[in-house]
């Protein structure tokens, strides 16, 4: 696999997987956080315990007044560990689940999630442009709640809705340097994500396995390889397509 990739998310769930997939897959990897350094630490000890090479810088992806000096900071450890002044892929994946009904959802709560999830996977992907190969990839992650529906979701999901236009936008726009842009829509994974309700609450479990044609919720296994898979040259010819990666569920 050519590849330096960047990971965004990476210190816990569905990000850590994926790039230690990467990893597996002969690729290094830039590992970002938000709050996490020590989970962080410990990913890039498991990329660097598989051979391969790995950093980890920090980064709120909903505070785009932050990304010049990230961007700043990636130059550098682009340059430190990998006398390069570019990487080949970015997997737009951090983010954070905040449920309520339309009723109740107040604006903070909205902000937060169209900041992160849609206005946040935006302008990164735009300051980061400069420093991504031509003929990288790019994977933004949203989620199955854009095609099936569950109430509290609606802010979330339908910022993730916004990305996944984004990224047909983004695969028209970045297509002339050779970059591929694809989204991937996870269904419901058994992470910390939203208070770790899929993987904690018995009940939720139950009901999401049975209406998943294969019989049972996913985990970080499930999407992390078959990332690293879309990574490879196998896959060069897919392109501004909404991949869901769900086990069926709600078909
Ligand atoms: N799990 C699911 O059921 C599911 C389903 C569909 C889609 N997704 C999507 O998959 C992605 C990853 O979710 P997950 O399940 O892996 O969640 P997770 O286990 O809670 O992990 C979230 C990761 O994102 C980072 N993060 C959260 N908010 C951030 C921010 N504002 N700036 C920078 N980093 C931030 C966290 O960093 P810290 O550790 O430093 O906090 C952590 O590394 C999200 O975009 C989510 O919407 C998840």
């Amino acid at each position: 696999m050519r590849t330096l990739a960047l990971v965004t998310g990476a210190s816990r769930g569905l990000g850590r997987n994926t790039a230690l997939a990467i990893a597996r897959g002969g690729g290094d990897v830039v590992v970002t956080y938000r709050g996490s350094a020590d989970e962080a630490t410990a990913v890039v000890a498991d990329i660097e315990a598989l051979g391969r090479r790995a950093v980890a810088l920090q980064l709120d992806t909903g505070e785009v007044d932050a990304f010049p000096v990230f961007v700043t900071r990636l130059r550098t450890a682009l340059r430190d560990t990998w006398q390069r002044e570019t990487f080949d892929h970015l997997v737009n994946n951090a983010g954070h689940g905040d449920t309520a009904p339309i009723a109740d959802t107040t604006v903070a709560q909205f902000d937060r999630l169209v900041d992160v999830h849609f206005k946040g996977v935006f302008f990164l992907t735009q300051a980061l442009l400069p420093l991504i190969a031509d003929g990288g990839r790019i994977f933004n992650i949203s989620t199955g709640l854009t095609r099936f529906a569950y109430p509290g979701y609606a802010a979330y999901a339908a910022a993730k809705a916004a990305v996944e236009t984004l990224s047909v936008y983004m695969a028209k726009e970045f297509g002339a340097r050779g970059i591929a842009v694809n989204t991937v829509a996870p269904g419901a994974i058994e992470t910390d994500f939203g208070g770790g309700v899929v993987r904690d609450n018995a009940d939720v479990n139950a009901q999401l396995a049975g209406i998943t044609a294969l019989g049972r919720v996913g985990v970080a296994d499930d999407i992390g390889p078959m990332i690293a898979a879309l990574l490879g040259e196998a896959n060069r010819w897919v392109n501004a397509q909404r991949i869901e990666v769900s086990g069926g569920q709600a078909i």
